[in-house]
């Protein structure tokens, strides 16, 4: 008799957007059934791989100080008689390609975000030759189709890609370079994964896209239904209590997916819609094919059917070109807004990208400059807004326990933090809780009616 092979150790790191979180997840659920179990370390692994992600600059660096300091692990487990192999994946591997191996011969494979369902046959290329394995294609079949469902718990709340890629080239960024065309999952198969996840306990799914608002997949009717659609399909879902979904662009946000914000009590208050700045002439420089007054109009109409929405944003400071009267047009536009979150980032230079080659770029202390001024009026309306939650009750789903003995950790309709006593019993389940203090980057409340469980 054979005694059972002990399981081989992955070890996943995951760089960027959520969409890298979904597609890490994705990787173990693919890699399970060949015997790979994931592990929170490096150490004696033997799979590496690093989701990466292009968006900024340093990104490539990055990618290979991360390697440089995996090298003396995969030495070791040599020495050992063992193989630890490495792959790049994500939109760094999907930028450099084989770039990748020739810089650092020590990557085994190389395996785009369009290819990852490619991994296994790529590990077993890579075993058999000794060598390496390369797939950077966008091929045509629906990657997803390829991919097992999702076999560990995913906890309360997951991720669930429902479109991909983007065809907008805004002129600062590499998406449509890395991720390619948009494409739009169909809505009978998304509907099949949210189901899933539900049956695993899941209780809120973020739907996911690099524009996710784009979203135009087959419905089951054969014609392309649009995100609201979607979200009122999903929204019969018994058991799903919360819809979210990330990143949309301001064009995308049409009169149905503003309607599903007032008609659709699963879908949460908290709406992330970046807007990058809030000039016209740097809109238009950036190619946004919007200006503010657009953005502002959009705002109105979901505010109209959503009163109680919190408006979440990107900016970048600092694009070519952009003058102080531009950036005093950003600030104007946040207070007017009054948004209560955001990420903010210095412009970028990315190679290959229009902006890039733009001679007008602004000094990087000026750009370090505006990002501050940025956040910290950005932290004021942040602070303002969670100090207003004192006192109010909101309905908290409880995620999972929290550090202190008999306490929960959950999450507000506006995504934000809540700590609670509660009985465990309460994990998955949506209970008012009165928030009684506000710290930075959680709220503290109680349970208003603790009659729940065995806590009764
Ligand atoms: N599709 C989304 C954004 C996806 S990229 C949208 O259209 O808004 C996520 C964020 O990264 C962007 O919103 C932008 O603020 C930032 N970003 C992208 N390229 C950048 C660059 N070259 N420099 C700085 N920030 C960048
Ligand atoms: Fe990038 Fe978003 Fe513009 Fe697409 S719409 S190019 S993902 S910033
Ligand atoms: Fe980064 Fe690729 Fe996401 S560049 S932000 S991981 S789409």
């Amino acid at each position: 008799m054979t005694a059972p092979k002990p399981p081989r150790k992955l070890y996943i790191k995951t760089y960027g957007c959520q969409m890298n979180v979904y597609d890490s997840g994705r990787i173990a659920d693919l890699l399970a059934p060949h015997g790979y179990a994931a592990s929170d370390t490096p150490d004696d692994a033997d799979m590496v791989v690093l989701n990466t992600c292009h968006i900024r600059e340093k990104a490539v660096e990055k990618v290979y100080s991360e390697l440089g300091r995996l090298r003396p692990l995969q030495q070791d487990k040599a020495a050992r008689g063992g193989r630890m192999m490495v792959a790049v994946a994500g939109c760094v591997a999907q930028a450099e390609g084989a770039e990748l191996q020739r810089r650092a011969p020590m990557v085994d494979i190389v395996v785009g975000a369009q290819a990852y369902h490619r991994l296994p046959e790529l590990i077993a290329k890579a075993a058999r030759e000794g060598g390496h394995a390369l797939d950077t294609e966008f091929p045509a079949i629906d990657k997803f189709d390829s991919l097992p469902a999702t076999a560990s718990a995913p906890g309360v709340s997951a991720f669930l890609t429902v479109q991909e890629g983007c065809d907008k080239f805004c002129t600062f960024c590499v998406v449509p370079y890395t991720r390619g065309a948009e494409y739009s999952r169909p809505v009978a198969k998304i509907a099949d994964e949210a189901r899933h996840l539900v049956s695993l306990g899941v209780r809120e799914v973020t739907l996911l896209g690099q524009n996710v608002n784009a979203f135009h997949g087959e419905g089951p009717d054969g014609r392309p239904w649009g995100l609201g659609r979607l979200i009122r399909h999903l929204a019969d879902i018994k058991d799903l209590a919360r819809i979210r979904y990330t990143t949309s662009h301001p064009r995308d946000m049409d009169d149905d997916l503003i309607a599903a914000h007032a008609d659709v009590p699963q879908l949460m208050p908290f709406l992330h819609l970046p807007v990058q700045s809030g000039s016209d002439a740097v809109l238009e420089a950036m190619n946004r094919q919007h200006t503010a007054d657009d953005y502002r109009r959009i705002i109105n109409k979901i505010r109209d059917a959503r009163p109680d929405i919190v408006l979440s944003s990107d900016f970048i400071v600092g694009f070519p070109g952009e003058t102080d009267r531009d950036f005093a047009d950003t600030m104007g536009l946040v207070r007017e807004i009054g948004f209560v979150q955001a990420y903010s980032f210095k412009y970028s230079p990315r190679p290959g990208t229009p902006a890039a080659a733009a001679r007008k770029q602004v000094p990087e202390a000026v750009k370090a400059e505006r990002l501050d001024e940025l956040l910290a009026l950005l932290r004021v309306q942040q602070e303002a807004f969670w100090r207003s939650c004192v006192g109010r009750t909101m309905d908290v789903l409880f995620e999972r326990k929290g550090r202190y003995a008999g306490q929960l950790v959950g999450r507000s309709p506006f995504l934000q933090g809540v700590h609670a006593d509660a009985p465990e019993s309460l994990i998955g389940q949506i209970a008012p809780v009165r928030i009684e203090e506000a710290r930075t980057n959680s709220l503290l409340g109680a349970l208003v009616s603790p009659c729940h469980g065995e806590a009764a």
